[in-house]
């Protein structure tokens, strides 16, 4: 597997590849665990041994709405490198700012309005976000140039917003979804959860449960509105907990079609994400 420090490298290093093979390109801002692992994995499978599975390792400043967040965000180069390999990717490229944003990285990236999908949800509790995520991703496929891109469900609202993303801009290129990995307990894997300590580590399983209860019940919405109550009583600080259109992304849903139920919550002082589906 190569490692390489930017894109052009990776380009020239990999000339005979990337110019014959369908490129499979795995974005990610590093701090690697088994839930970035699925998405090299999957990619790996639909490459086969043709194919090459190519994994970005960024920290998006302008996606960051909050610079201690930022600067406390974990990196683990080497582990990075070890998980990329064994989940057998082809090539690890750990891009600069410099080839990022050769104009220097904005205060803030161009606004990307796709309506209630950059409005509502994380976009609201995090002005500018995904902006970021769209300015860095857009050059992250110019980039790479690949047939197909892997995205987590654990971010569902990002997967929609990359998809519109795609189907404006990109229509050739297919965006894979990979479900979400969990700890055992049932806490969605993130970069973010070294950051809790072991008894906050404990609370922050509720989360899920908090979700299943929801998908579980006969009244959705009454059943959000009841956990979300239990899940503040114990000390959560909630940015929202709503039952939505799983495309759309809208709080109002039709009989028939897929819902979402989305949470943030702060805890532990760690902002938590999750998602799960829930039947039309
Ligand atoms: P990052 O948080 O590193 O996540 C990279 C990819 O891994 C995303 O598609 C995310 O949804 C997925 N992922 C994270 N935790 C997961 C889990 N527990 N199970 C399954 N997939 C999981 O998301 C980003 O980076 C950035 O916004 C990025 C797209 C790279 C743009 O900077």
């Amino acid at each position: 597997m190569l490692v390489m420090s930017s894109f052009h490298a990776w380009r020239t290093g990999c000339f005979s590849v990337t110019q014959k093979s369908a490129v499979h390109f795995v974005p990610t801002m590093g701090a690697l665990h088994d839930g970035h692992g699925a998405l090299i994995q999957a990619a790996r499978q639909a490459a086969g041994d043709d194919g090459h599975v190519v994994v970005s390792v960024y920290v998006n400043p302008t996606q960051f709405n909050d610079a201690s967040d930022l600067s406390k965000y974990p990196r683990t180069q080497d582990a990075d490198v070890d998980l990329a390999r064994c989940c057998g990717a082809d090539a690890v490229v750990f891009p600069t700012s410099e080839e990022m944003y050769p104009k220097g990285v904005p205060g803030r990236a161009e606004p990307s309005d796709y309506g209630a999908l950059t409005r509502l949800w994380e976009a609201a509790h995090r002005p500018g976000h995904f902006d970021g995520v769209v300015a860095v991703v857009r050059a992250l496929f110019e980039a790479t140039n690949p047939v197909a891109a892997y995205f987590g469900e654990k971010d569902w609202q990002q997967l929609a917003v990359i998809r519109r993303l795609a189907a404006l801009e990109f229509p050739e290129l297919d965006v894979v979804p990979v479900p979400t990995v969990r700890e055992e307990d049932g806490l969605a894997m993130s970069s973010r959860n070294v950051h809790l300590s072991s008894e906050d580590r404990e609370g922050a399983k509720a989360l899920y449960s908090a979700l299943q209860s929801v998908v579980r019940s006969d009244g959705a919405d009454e059943e959000a509105q009841k956990q979300g109550e239990l899940l503040e009583q114990a000390g959560h600080r909630l940015d929202y907990f709503a039952v939505v259109d799983a495309e759309t992304l809208e709080p109002k849903r039709m009989q028939g079609r897929p819902g979402r139920v989305l949470i943030a919550s702060h805890w532990g002082g760690v902002r938590l994400i999750d998602n799960v589906a829930l039947e039309g």
